[in-house]
C-alpha cells in the first residue's frame, strides 16, 4: 500500500515550496527507507538484480542506472511509485556524454568549437532522445582539466584551460537541465569528476593525484564552482587518490568547499564502486568504514556498491553516523527528484518527444561537427579542393569508412546506423563529377601489415589528390585507455611515406580522441585537418570542409605536443625564474661536440624538444586569413570593482568567408602568488565575409582577474597587466593597462 505522495505532487516548483515537500517526505521516512534513496543499483538488462523488483518496492532503491528500455523503465518506477510505501520516484542514470542515439562530436572534439551555443543545443538533442528512453539524469559534463593527452578520458573532458572549460560546462548542464527540469526532455545533469581527475599522474588513468591547492583552486576547481553556480543537479566524486585523501572520501572538497564554500545544494554521487574502492586505496581497512568515510565526507548516493545498504545502518545504530547526517543527505536527493518533477511525472511516454535522429538533432551533429575540426596546416593552399579542377580522388585509410570508430568514446546508445562516413559523404557530395578511389589499405590503425601499402601508392600515383583517413579508433580514448606513445599508432606513418612518394598533394584528416604527437609525418604531408571523433555527421562535415562548402574554424582546447616527453605543456604556464626564449635556445643538432657545461642557454627546455608545442592552445587556420590591428583599452587604469573594454579591429583578408574564434588573453605580471604568461578571459566565435572589418569589444571586469593567493583566499590586486587579442594563444598584439585601488 503506498503512502501516495499525492500531498507531495502537483504544487509549485519553487524551492521553498521543494523544501517543504522535501521536509515533509522525510518526516514520513523510516531509516532503511532514507537508506534505500542513498543506493543506485545496475539495472542493465546483462547485469539486472534479479531482486531488484522487490527491493524497490521495499523502498531500498533510490536509482539505477544503465536501463534504457523505456518500458522496464516505466515498470520500475511503477513499482516505486505505485508498490513501494511511500511511492518515492527513481533517478533513472545513463553516461550520455556526447549524445544518445544521434552524437556529437566528442567532448575534446565540441570544446574545439570554442561555441557555447552549439554545445548547448548538443546537450539538449541529447537530452530529448535520452529521454525517450526514461534517462532523467546523465553523468555529464565531465569537466576534469586535462593537460595530459596520454590520459585516455581527455577525449571526454573540455580542454586544458578553466575559463574555456568554465563556459561550456555551463553550456552543457544548460543544455541538459533547460530552464525547467520538469519539462519533457530535459534531464539532470552531473558536473565530474569532482575533482582534479585530469591530473592522473603519468596520464594513467585512476592513478595517483597530487595538486597544491593553490593550483587546485585557480585550475581544477573554477569550472565546478561554474557548473554550481549555474545551478547542475548533481556532483561525482573522482576515483582519485586526491593529496593522499581519495575524493570519494575527501571531507575538503565535499563538504568545505562544495557545501561551506560554494552552497551546492545539490547531491554527490560516488563514481562507480568507488566507495569500497576507499580500503583498496588504503585509506580505510574495509568496507564499513569505507562507509562511514564516504558518508562522513559527503557522498549522498553510491553508484552499483552496496555498501550503502549493507553498513549504514549498524554504524548508525551504533552513533557513529548521525540520522541528522543522513536526513541532509536524504534531503539532497529528494529536493533532487522535486526539482525534477518526477513526483507529478514519473513516467515517459516517447511519443511527446520529437523522434530520435530528427533533422534537427543531425543537423545539430553535423553543425557541432563543422566547426570542431581544426585546420593545423595547408602548404600552399591545397585545400579547399574544388571538385570542378579535380578528375580523381584516392580517399585512403582505415578511418574513411569506420562509421561506429568516428562516433568515440563512451557512447553507449550511439546508432552507428546512423553514422554517415567521410567515403560515403564524398561520394555524395563530388562522386557525379569526380573519380573516388577508396582503399582502407590497413585493417585498423594499429596495424603492422602492410601489404596494401602498394596499392595504396598506386591509387595515389594515378590520383589527382590523396585523402588520407588516419588516427586512433574510438577504443584507444577513453576511460582506462590511456596510451604512453601518442604518435599515430600502428604502421600509418609508413603508410603516410608510402603515399607521399607517388608525388600527389597529400591530405591527412586525423580522427582521434586526444592530441597526437604528428612531428613524424607532418613533413610528409601537405595539410591536416583534425577532426577529432566527429560524431554521426563526421562524415559530411568532413567532406564539406575538404570541398570548400565551409572553411574549417576549430581551434585548439589543447595543446599538441612536439614529443610526449614534454608533458605537461600548456599555454598558461608559470613564467619561471629562466624563461626560454628563441635566443637562448640550444637545441641538441646544435651543441658542439665539445660543448662546455655551461654553453647551452641555461633555461627552462629540453634539448631535444625546445620549449614550444607543435601547435598551441587556441590554433587553429582557416581558408581565409583575419588581420587583427589597433588593440586598446578604454582606459590605461581600472579601479578594483570597475570594469574595462580591451578592442581591436579584425578583418578578414582573405577571398574566403569565414567563422574566427577571437581570444582574449591577459596576464598578472605580478601577484601574490605567481601568475601565468598567458590566461584566456574571453572569446567569441564571429563570421566576417571577406574584406569585411570589425571592432571586438571585450569587457573585462576586475573580478575577472581574481585568484587565490598563498592563503587560499579568492584576491583581486591592484597591479599591472598586459592584455592581448588574437586567433590562438601565441598572438603577439598586446596592450597594458593597471587595476589601481579604488580608494
Ligand atoms: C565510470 C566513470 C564515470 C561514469 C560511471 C558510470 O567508471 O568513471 O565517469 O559516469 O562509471 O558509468
Amino acid at each position: 500500500m503506498t503512502i501516495m505522495t499525492a500531498s507531495f505532487a502537483n504544487p509549485k516548483n519553487d524551492a521553498a515550496s521543494i523544501e517543504r515537500r522535501v521536509q515533509a517526505l522525510l518526516a514520513e521516512m523510516t531509516l532503511a527507507e532514507k537508506i534505500g534513496q542513498m543506493n543506485q543499483v545496475n539495472a542493465s538488462d546483462e547485469d539486472m538484480p534479479h531482486h531488484l523488483r522487490e527491493a524497490i518496492e521495499a523502498g531500498r532503491v533510490g536509482s539505477v542506472l544503465n536501463q534504457v528500455d523505456v518500458d522496464t523503465v516505466n515498470e520500475l518506477q511503477r513499482i516505486a511509485v505505485q508498490e513501494s510505501r511511500l511511492g518515492i520516484p527513481l533517478l533513472v542514470g545513463r553516461d550520455v556524454i556526447h549524445g544518445f542515439k544521434t552524437v556529437m562530436p566528442i567532448p575534446l572534439g565540441q570544446a574545439a568549437t570554442w561555441n557555447p551555443d552549439i554545445v548547448r543545443e548538443g546537450a539538449r538533442v541529447a537530452a530529448r532522445e535520452a529521454a525517450t528512453a526514461g534517462i532523467n539524469w546523465t553523468f555529464a559534463p565531465m569537466i576534469d582539466i586535462s593537460r595530459d593527452p596520454r590520459w585516455g578520458r581527455i577525449a571526454e573532458s573540455l580542454g586544458e584551460d578553466p575559463y574555456l572549460a568554465s563556459q561550456l560546462a555551463v553550456a552543457m548542464v544548460e543544455g541538459f537541465q533547460g530552464d525547467d527540469l520538469t519539462d519533457a526532455g530535459t534531464i539532470a545533469a552531473t558536473a565530474k569528476h569532482f575533482a582534479g581527475y585530469g591530473a592522473s599522474e603519468s596520464g594513467r588513468d585512476y592513478a595517483t593525484v597530487n595538486i597544491p591547492e593553490n593550483e587546485l583552486r585557480n585550475v581544477h576547481l573554477p569550472p565546478f564552482k561554474a557548473a554550481v553556480d549555474t545551478g547542475v543537479v548533481s556532483l561525482m566524486a573522482a576515483f582519485s587518490d586526491l593529496d593522499g585523501v581519495p575524493a570519494t572520501g575527501n571531507e575538503f572538497l565535499l563538504r568545505d568547499v562544495l557545501r561551506d564554500e560554494w552552497d551546492f545544494t545539490g547531491f554527490v554521487v560516488s563514481d562507480w564502486d568507488s566507495v569500497r574502492q576507499l580500503a583498496i586505496h588504503g585509506l580505510t581497512e574495509d568496507d564499513r568504514e569505507s562507509v562511514y568515510q564516504a558518508v562522513t565526507a559527503g557522498v549522498d548516493m553510491e553508484m552499483a556498491g552496496q555498501s550503502y545498504v549493507q553498513h549504514l545502518e549498524s554504524l548508525i545504530d551504533e552513533g557513529r553516523i548521525d540520522v541528522a547526517t543522513i536526513d541532509a543527505m536524504v534531503a539532497n536527493i529528494l529536493r533532487a527528484k522535486f526539482r525534477l518533477g518526477l513526483f507529478e511525472k514519473p513516467y515517459t511516454d516517447p511519443r511527446a518527444l520529437p523522434p530520435i535522429a530528427n533533422e534537427h538533432a543531425l543537423d545539430t551533429a553535423r553543425q557541432a561537427a563543422l566547426q570542431s575540426a581544426v585546420l593545423l596546416k595547408n602548404d600552399h593552399g591545397v585545400l579547399p579542393l574544388s571538385a570542378n579542377k579535380l578528375k580523381s580522388v584516392a580517399v585512403i585509410g582505415p578511418l574513411a569508412d569506420a562509421p561506429y570508430e568516428q562516433l568515440g568514446t563512451w557512447i553507449f546508445d550511439g546508432d552507428r546506423e546512423l553514422s554517415i562516413t567521410p567515403m560515403h559523404a564524398i561520394h555524395s557530395l563530388v562522386g557525379h563529377e569526380v573519380d573516388v578511389r577508396y582503399l582502407r589499405a590497413m585493417d585498423n590503425s594499429r596495424s603492422r601489415a602492410s601489404e596494401a601499402f602498394d596499392e595504396a601508392e598506386e591509387i595515389a600515383r594515378d590520383s589527382d589528390v590523396v585523402l588520407l583517413f588516419l588516427g586512433e579508433e574510438s577504443i584507444l580514448s577513453g576511460e582506462a585507455h590511456s596510451r604512453a606513445d601518442i604518435n599515430l599508432p600502428g604502421d600509418q606513418a609508413e603508410l603516410v611515406r608510402r603515399v607521399k612518394a607517388a608525388g600527389k598533394p597529400v591530405i591527412a584528416i586525423i580522427q582521434a580522441g586526444r592530441p597526437l604527437t604528428l612531428t613524424n609525418i607532418i613533413d610528409d604531408v601537405d595539410a591536416i585537418l583534425f577532426a577529432w571523433h566527429p560524431g554521426t555527421m563526421g562524415g559530411p562535415a568532413i567532406a564539406e570542409l575538404l570541398f570548400g562548402v565551409e572553411s574549417p574554424s576549430g581551434k585548439l582546447p589543447v595543446t599538441f605536443p612536439r614529443m610526449v616527453g614534454q608533458i605537461p605543456i600548456y599555454y598558461s604556464q608559470k613564467n619561471t625564474g629562466k624563461p626560454p626564449s628563441p635566443e637562448t635556445v640550444v637545441l641538441i643538432d646544435d651543441i658542439d661536440a665539445h660543448a662546455p657545461q655551461l654553453s647551452t642557454g641555461m633555461t627552462a627546455y629540453h634539448l631535444d624538444a625546445g620549449f614550444t608545442p607543435l601547435f598551441p592552445f587556441g590554433y587553429g587556420l582557416s581558408y581565409t586569413e583575419f588581420d587583427y590591428q589597433d588593440i586598446r583599452t578604454s582606459a590605461e587604469e581600472v579601479g578594483l570593482g570597475d570594469t574595462l573594454t580591451v578592442s581591436a579591429e579584425l578583418t578578414n583578408v582573405g577571398d574566403f568567408d569565414a567563422e574566427e574564434v577571437v581570444q582574449l588573453y591577459v596576464r598578472d605580471l605580478v601577484a601574490n602568488v605567481t601568475r601565468p604568461v598567458k590566461e584566456l578571459k574571453g572569446f567569441r566565435r564571429l563570421r566576417l565575409e571577406s574584406g569585411q572589418t570589425v571592432t571586438v569589444n571585450f569587457e573585462l571586469h576586475t573580478s575577472d582577474l581574481a585568484f587565490f593567493g598563498r592563503d587560499m583566499k579568492l584576491i583581486n590586486e591592484p597591479g599591472k597587466f598586459h592584455a592581448w587579442i588574437g586567433g590562438s594563444s601565441e598572438t603577439q598584439l598586446r596592450t597594458e593597462f593597471r587595476i589601481i585601488d579604488g580608494d
